[in-house]
């Protein structure tokens, strides 16, 4: 794979990078991240990126090292010391950094900074074009008093046993309940319905990571006047859906024709969805035009 890699302050190409063993990030997955995408080169929607990750390590009692101008220059240092052009996919890992095998954060005293940058893995045209399906997997998101799921944990065993389940069946995301039942997000991606014209998508106190791409499709939406609200959604809402799609910062927005063995309204992409793909795209590219 090629990536080049920026492990506090240190660029190299991937196979080069390394981290410690006794880096608490790798001992107990004791970390935040944030994937980020550029568009035109620029990372998208930056600001919010850093927002989320600050906010992610607040709940574990763990600081960035850096202001944001200074992980900004990194994640540009880093992008430019790749051979690679087009589009990049970014991971920013925050780590409680190296320290005593120990559950005591005292004991760790500098977090780890670690910057992946590779090309971004675009989503097949194809799968836009006649949409996915995704498995409704018994892997249960987690409950909010455990690893929060608001928290953008380096620790991600739960979404990874998600996904395997979609895996098995052949399908390209795994769709969650929380603990109460409820639909809630996807391991990767957050979830959505259209029904009657009106994009929903499960309210944040489902238990859900508040994606940036979700946000930004109910500014996308009130730009066009496609009306994007929260609601509660259950299996049975999966019935009565015209269109279904998921969102995520490298997938923007991929149609869902199936859930499990339910088609979703008429079996293709919906105007909805498509109209609110073309219009992130737009804005997306307005955002971070370079002249
Ligand atoms: N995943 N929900 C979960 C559990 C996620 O992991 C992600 C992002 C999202 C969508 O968030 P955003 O729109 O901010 O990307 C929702 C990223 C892409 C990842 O794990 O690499």
């Amino acid at each position: 794979m090629s990536a080049t890699v920026n492990v506090n302050g240190t660029i190299t190409d991937g196979a080069t990078a390394s981290i410690s063993v006794f880096d608490r990030g790798f001992l107990f997955g004791e970390g935040v991240y944030e994937t980020i995408r550029t568009y035109n080169r620029l990372p998208f929607l930056f600001d919010r990126h850093m927002d989320r990750l600050r906010r992610s390590a607040a709940r574990i009692d763990l600081a960035c090292p850096l202001d944001d101008a200074g992980v900004h220059t990194r994640i540009i240092e880093t992008i430019a010391a790749g051979a690679a052009e087009g589009e990049a996919y970014v991971r920013l890992l925050l780590t409680r950094g190296v320290g005593d095998i120990s559950y005591d954060p005292k004991t760790a005293t500098t977090p780890s900074l670690v910057i992946i940058v590779k090309p971004l893995p675009e989503v097949p045209a194809e799968f836009q074009a006649t949409g996915v399906a995704v498995s409704l997997v018994s892997v249960v998101r987690n409950h909010p008093d455990s690893v929060h799921p608001a928290i953008k944990s380096n620790n991600l065993l739960n979404n990874a046993l998600a996904m395997q389940q979609a895996l098995q069946e052949g399908t390209y995301e795994a769709l969650m309940r929380n603990y109460q039942g409820d639909l809630v997000e996807c391991s990767q991606s957050n979830f959505f319905i259209v029904r009657d014209g009106t994009a929903l998508t499960p309210p944040l106190d489902a238990g859900l990571l508040e994606g940036i791409t979700r946000n930004f499709v109910f500014e996308v939406g009130a730009a066009i006047d496609v009306p994007v609200a929260e609601a509660v959604l259950q299996d049975g809402d999966l019935a009565t859906a015209d269109e279904a799609f998921l969102t995520s910062t490298t997938r923007e927005i991929v149609p869902i024709v199936k859930v499990g063995a339910r088609t979703i309204g008429a079996g293709q992409p919906g105007p909805v969805t498509l109209t609110l793909l073309a219009e992130l795209r737009r804005t997306a590219a307005a955002l971070n035009r370079t002249t």
